[in-house]
């Protein structure tokens, strides 16, 4: 601590702390640019200037720059002096020499820190007369927007793009007055994380190009407190609406989750939600097999009469709520319900479930997945699997970095200064992969091996580290396994992560063998598993290990016991190939499916009703690390949409069902399903319930200088209506009500008075960075375990077949999911599906990239690209992109040239032999 005097007022502050930070923690205002919480200072654009006096008896001071000034005892400071208030406006006055002034026009307009620093520091007027630089602006793809006349040189956006992000392809070219943001020619912004530019870029530079298409000012937006459905992570988020469309996405501070950054999935992958493939109304299938429209009720009267009449199947959803689930398990029976994954992915999540519950190490939040000192990573290619934690893991190799300036008695917060100090010493982070990843750049080695022997690895490493006689690899491998074990050993804060995504049980296995040793070594180990989908874990804490599949709900009705099928939010073709979706449902004499859009399950249904999506109800999802979080309805739905909970609530209403008899809202489904389930007792502390008031009063989805409510409407009346009233949520659709001081969980979006950029962050932090003052959103739901008790079966060496290829799941941040590929801007960034192969493989085969390749006697066809890093006799393939939805990870394949096969096809068609071409 440290006592410091600022403007004649005395203060008790965090010593390790710039005086930037402490004045915006101690509500200060002092204006600033390129300082950024996340990213540390380097003085750049000089508008945090204050006078410093050496002592009482100094009366005239010496400028200096508030986010590189440490603050010690006794220090003296002056923010409001006029030598400091000039100062700050001559500087805004020279960044702006050359800015458009183009407010009116500029998508950043009314929520623009450049804006709020300008009326802060009282620059009115402009002097320079002389002719003002411009710049061509770039195409850079389709999610974000260009418009460099109005950059004012803070770096923030490089320093952001390469230095924390890792990107190499955004740049800073010219000098002097002539510094361009750019790419070195136009082209796609090449980074996952390029989308947080948009709120990185204190000006109107970088701008969402999705928003920008169907713009809305920024203060009509609507918005309430969401969480990302588009991957386990669970990032939290401000969904805006206007106009019963979803408008954009912004980051929502969780400080242990995803703080300030969202991955590109996450931010621009919602438009699903207006995409025209929406159900409006209920459809049922006539004898023509065509659709008749329904109304609510109508609708409701059929899925009454089918269940009660019935034998009634459940197929649940891993991208659904926790209460949707939870209501359509009790409506069917815990017997008649598969949680709705693919059947090998249903044993992969219940074990990763298990080893998380089992595993003495802890299972970290990604913030502190940023302080691990040594990280192995098994199998998992978290850039595509899990964006954010991918960023998480590029800072924890930064910590041989602190640890160099804490040694030299240099802050964390001197971003230049420690990045110069450590130039290449980075904190070591291995990575066994079936092929390259994203975090190759930063990684100490990464090896590349075939699943099975990433888990021989890892059970290698576990064994070297708990000094018990294993399996010894063959060399170099077991090199390897000596240098990592050797890491980890004398790593503090060892991190290991893995999970689903090789398609390999005794990858996890592996990893939480490891994590295991550590721990019983005296390590403060951390296990991250990653699971595949946003409510995965919360499926299998739901559901249980034993709960049937697919495959058992077919048998049964092929069997006669069941009859009737019931599919919550989950499009069944993503879940296995085509013909045994297809004899799935045709076991079933009636097919009710629950879903926001029109999919090929949709269009299999005898009955069809329309959903709400994420951002037009509430529900519950339990993240990777086992993290209750609830969203909120950010608008309401149209026409008959209906959240799938108000559906599977009425129909059992309807066909009074004991279990719904005392359940009227949302929470009480929340309730009934933490009182039925132990593993979920804790959702209901995941955000308060519908009665809480801020104060006496709502907290408001809308802000105070929301416009326009009679306006928008008056195509249809010119008489405003009565807002909607929200039954479910403490929150209100209007804008009257209070937005401070309320629970983190509840905060739909920040605003301060002269704070109209997401800046005004740090008013709803406790202090600047730290969590919000209202707690962290979201209840764990996992502790550590007792220690893994069951031994697992270790895989035999890969071997490959000749002429046979085994193959490797490769994920795609864009199209990978199923959804995010239907937002028109991520929809341009789909690959098309591919097969990867070595350069000795598709020799072998006579293939060069771009030629077609049949896979599995014409089960797929799809593009070759060559790439070394993937091991001989493997071929990865792109898992989840249209196109290779009939194959499935770890199948032993035959490959053909796609010109090849139909020339030889007579004979070959039919059989499967495989073999050379
Ligand atoms: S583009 Fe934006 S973030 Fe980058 S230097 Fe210019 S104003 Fe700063
Ligand atoms: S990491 Fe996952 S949860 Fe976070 S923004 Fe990206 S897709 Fe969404
Ligand atoms: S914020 Fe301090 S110099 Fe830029």
């Amino acid at each position: 601590m440290a006592t410091i005097h600022i403007d004649g007022r005395t203060y008790e502050v965090d010593g390790g702390k710039n005086l930037l930070e402490i004045c915006l923690s101690l509500q200060l205002d002092l204006p600033y640019f390129c300082w950024h919480p996340a990213m540390g200072s380097i003085g750049a654009c000089r508008q945090c200037a204050v006078v410093q006096y050496r002592d009482e008896e100094d009366t005239r001071g010496r400028i200096v720059m508030g986010c590189m000034t440490p603050v010690t005892d006794g220090a003296i400071f002056s923010l409001n002096g006029d030598q400091a208030r000039q100062f700050r406006q001559n500087i805004v006055e020279s960044l702006m020499l050359n800015h458009p002034h183009d407010c009116p026009v500029c998508a950043e307009g009314g929520e623009c820190h450049l804006q709020d620093m300008t009326v802060m520091v009282g620059h009115r007027d402009r002097h320079y007369r002389g002719r003002k630089n411009t710049h061509r602006n770039q195409y850079l793809g389709p999610l974000l927007n260009h418009e460099m006349n109005r950059c004012i040189t803070c770096y923030r956006c490089t320093r952001y793009y390469n230095d924390y992000a890792g990107g190499t392809d955004l740049v800073a070219l010219g000098s002097r007055d002539h510094v361009y943001f750019g790419r070195h020619e136009e082209g796609v912004l090449q980074s996952e994380f390029a989308g947080n530019l948009v709120e990185v870029c204190p000006t109107g530079v970088f701008t969402d190009k999705t928003l920008v298409h169907d713009y809305t000012r920024k203060w009509d937006l609507q918005s309430a407190p969401s969480v990302c459905t588009s991957c386990a992570v669970g990032c939290n988020t401000l969904p805006g609406e206007r106009y019963g469309k979803l408008k954009r996405v912004h980051n929502r501070f969780n400080a242990e989750v995803n703080g300030y950054f969202l991955c590109d999935r996450g931010r621009f992958g919602a438009g699903f939600v207006n995409s025209p493939q929406r159900l409006l109304y209920p459809g049922l299938r006539n004898q023509a097999g065509t659709y008749d429209a329904l109304d609510h009720h109508r609708a409701l009267q059929s899925m009454q009469q089918t269940c009660t009449r019935g034998k009634v199947a459940g197929i649940g959803s891993p991208r659904a709520s926790v209460e949707a689930n939870f209501l359509l398990r009790t409506l069917v029976g815990a017997d008649n319900f598969a949680p709705g994954f693919a059947t090998a992915e249903q044993v992969l999540v219940t074990q990763v479930l298990r080893l998380q519950q089992n595993c003495t190490a802890s299972i970290p939040d990604i913030a502190t997945m940023e302080s691990a000192d040594t990280v192995l990573i098994l199998g998992e290619d978290v850039t595509n699997t899990a964006p954010r934690i991918a960023l998480a893991l590029r800072q924890s190799v930064r910590n041989k970095a602190y640890e160099l300036a804490a040694n030299l008695g240099l802050a964390s917060w001197q971003d230049a200064a420690i990045r110069n100090l450590a130039q290449d010493q980075r904190s070591p982070l291995y990575i066994a992969s079936v092929a390259d990843t994203r975090l190759d750049d930063v990684a100490t080695a990464r090896i590349s091996l075939a699943p099975d022997d990433i888990a021989r690895l890892g059970f290698a490493v576990g064994d070297a580290v708990a000094g018990t006689p294993g399996e010894s690899l063959e060399q170099p491998l077991q090199q390897q396994v000596e240098a990592i074990a050797s890491a980890l050993q004398g790593a503090q804060r060892p991190l290991i992560v893995s999970g689903t995504g090789s398609g390999s049980g005794a990858v996890p296995a592996a990893a939480a063998r490891l994590a295991d040793a550590l721990s019983a070594r005296g390590k403060q180990a951390m296990l991250c598993l990653v699971v595949p989908e946003a409510n995965s874990l919360g499926q299998a804490l739901l559901c249980g290990a034993d709960a049937p599949n697919l495959d058992h709900l077919q048998h049964r009705a092929s069997k006669g016991e069941l009859d009737t099928l019931i599919v919550l939010e989950n499009d069944l073709y993503r879940r296995g190939p085509r013909a045994q979706i297809d004899s799935l449902l045709a076991a079933f004499a009636n097919v009710l499916v629950l879903d926001g859009l029109d999919n090929q399950t949709t269009s299999r249904a005898t009955l069809a009703l329309p959903a709400a999506s994420f951002a037009e109800c509430e529900g519950t999802l339990v993240s990777l690390e086992g993290r209750a979080q609830r969203h909120y309805a950010v608008f309401q739905p149209e026409a008959e949409r209906r959240p799938s909970w108000v559906w599977l609530l009425a129909c059992m209403k309807e066909m009074e069902r004991e279990e719904v008899r005392e359940v009227h809202h949302f929470d009480d489904i929340t309730r009934a399903c933490a009182a039925a389930h132990h593993a979920l007792s804790g959702i209901t502390a995941a955000a308060p319930d519908h009665h809480f008031r801020n104060a006496g009063q709502r907290i408001p989805r809308q802000t105070h200088r929301y416009s326009g409510r009679t306006a928008m409407r008056a195509a249809v009346s010119v008489h405003e209506p009565k807002q909607p009233e929200d039954e479910e949520s403490p929150l209100a659709y209007s804008m009257e009500g209070l937005n401070s001081a309320q629970p983190g969980a509840l905060l739909p979006y920040v605003w301060a008075p002269g704070w109209n950029s997401n800046q005004s962050l740090h008013r709803f932090q406790a202090e600047v960075g730290g969590p919000l003052k209202g707690g962290t959103a979201g209840v764990r739901l996992l502790q550590p375990g007792p220690g893994l008790t069951s031994v697992e079966d270790r895989p035999l060496p890969f071997q490959a077949q000749p002429g046979r290829w085994l193959l490797v799941p490769r994920q795609r941040i864009f199209g990978s999911d199923e959804l995010s590929a239907l937002s028109p801007g991520v929809a341009e960034l789909v690959e098309a599906a591919f097969i990867e192969v070595c350069a000795a493989d598709a020799r072998m085969l006579g293939v060069s990239t771009g030629d077609g390749i049949v896979v599995n006697n014409a089960s797929a066809t799809l593009e070759v690209r060559i790439n070394d890093a993937v091991v001989p006799g493997c071929a990865g393939f792109s898992i989840g992109l249209a196109g290779a939805e009939n194959l499935l990870p770890l199948q032993q394949v035959s490959l053909h040239k796609a010109q090849e096969w139909q020339r030889r096809s007579p004979q070959l068609i039919g059989s499967d032999r495989g073999g050379h071409v």
